[in-house]
């Protein structure tokens, strides 16, 4: 199974300079096997320029997965499709049009909502399907839909509402679980113990994406990471929202296990 990473925070891979890859603030990711492409990163202009650098067309995605509303994994959706020429089926939480703020530090409210209406989407030949629940892709691919904030606390930085719509991507692989997040609000020991209630697993495979570790205490962060060495899974990979701070803490933790993100990254599973 082969996953690349599209969009990141990091150019910190050799094919950021062999292949002029660009970064940005967000996230992407693209799972070749089953065709899915989840999250789009902030403009489009990272996502776009990065797929055709590394010869993945445009057109090749048949579902567009969104983990959540915010703007750094929604914000590409618009050049993705102008970009495409056939229809694509789009899951997504059903808050997607709800209004997202965050607060500057003087307490200003930032707008980061999604910058499209469900009608242009439906002009660009989308098939849009709003879940809650679970939701299954492939018989071994399963969009988590809402993720139950029972088994840890939520990783929420400035935003001002709970961000229900956190949506993760399980991938049963015959190794455990394989885990995707795009910005991890829901909190590691909730993506990842809703991923083991629904696929039935009890061994974390692979945890991918960003793990917000981002304004976490150093406490909070030693929690997460030891939850995570409790599970010792055979890789982790921290992007986007993962943090410097969050990132040595889990290199210190599995130094076989971790690596850094960055676009271009291909992780074979
Ligand atoms: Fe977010
Ligand atoms: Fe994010």
């Amino acid at each position: 199974m082969k996953i690349t990473i599209l969009v990141d925070n990091y150019a910190t891979q050799l094919p950021s300079l062999s292949k002029r890859l660009l970064s940005e603030w967000g996230f992407a990711a693209y799972i070749h096997d089953y065709k899915i492409l989840y999250d789009t990163g902030l403009t489009g202009t990272a996502l776009i320029n990065n797929m055709k650098a590394l010869g993945i067309d445009p057109n090749e995605p048949d579902y567009l997965v969104i983990s959540h509303r915010h703007i750094d994994h929604t914000g590409g959706v618009r050049k993705f499709l102008e970009n495409r020429t056939r229809p694509i089926t789009m899951i997504a939480h059903i808050n997607l049009f709800t209004k997202a703020y965050a607060k500057d530090e003087k307490g200003n409210l930032e707008d980061i909502s999604v910058d499209f209406t469900e009608n242009d989407l439906k002009n660009r030949g989308v098939n849009l399907v709003l879940i809650k629940e679970p939701y299954k892709l492939f018989n071994d691919v399963i969009v988590s839909g809402q993720i139950p904030r029972m088994w840890g606390p939520s990783h929420l930085g400035a935003v001002t509402d709970d961000i229900p719509d956190d949506m993760a991507l399980y991938i049963k692989h015959p190794k455990g679980l394989i885990a995707i997040t795009g910005c991890g609000h829901s909190g590691v020991e909730n993506i990842v113990e809703y991923g083991f209630q629904i696929t039935g697993l009890s061994r974390l495979y692979a945890m991918i994406g960003g793990l917000h570790f981002l304004g976490l205490s150093e406490d909070r962060v030693r929690q997460v990471v030891n939850y995570l060495v409790s599970k010792a899974p055979d890789i982790v990979v921290g992007t986007h929202c993962t943090g410097i701070m969050g990132m040595s803490a889990l290199y210190n933790a599995m130094p076989k296990a971790f690596r850094v993100g960055g676009v271009g990254l291909v992780i074979e599973l």
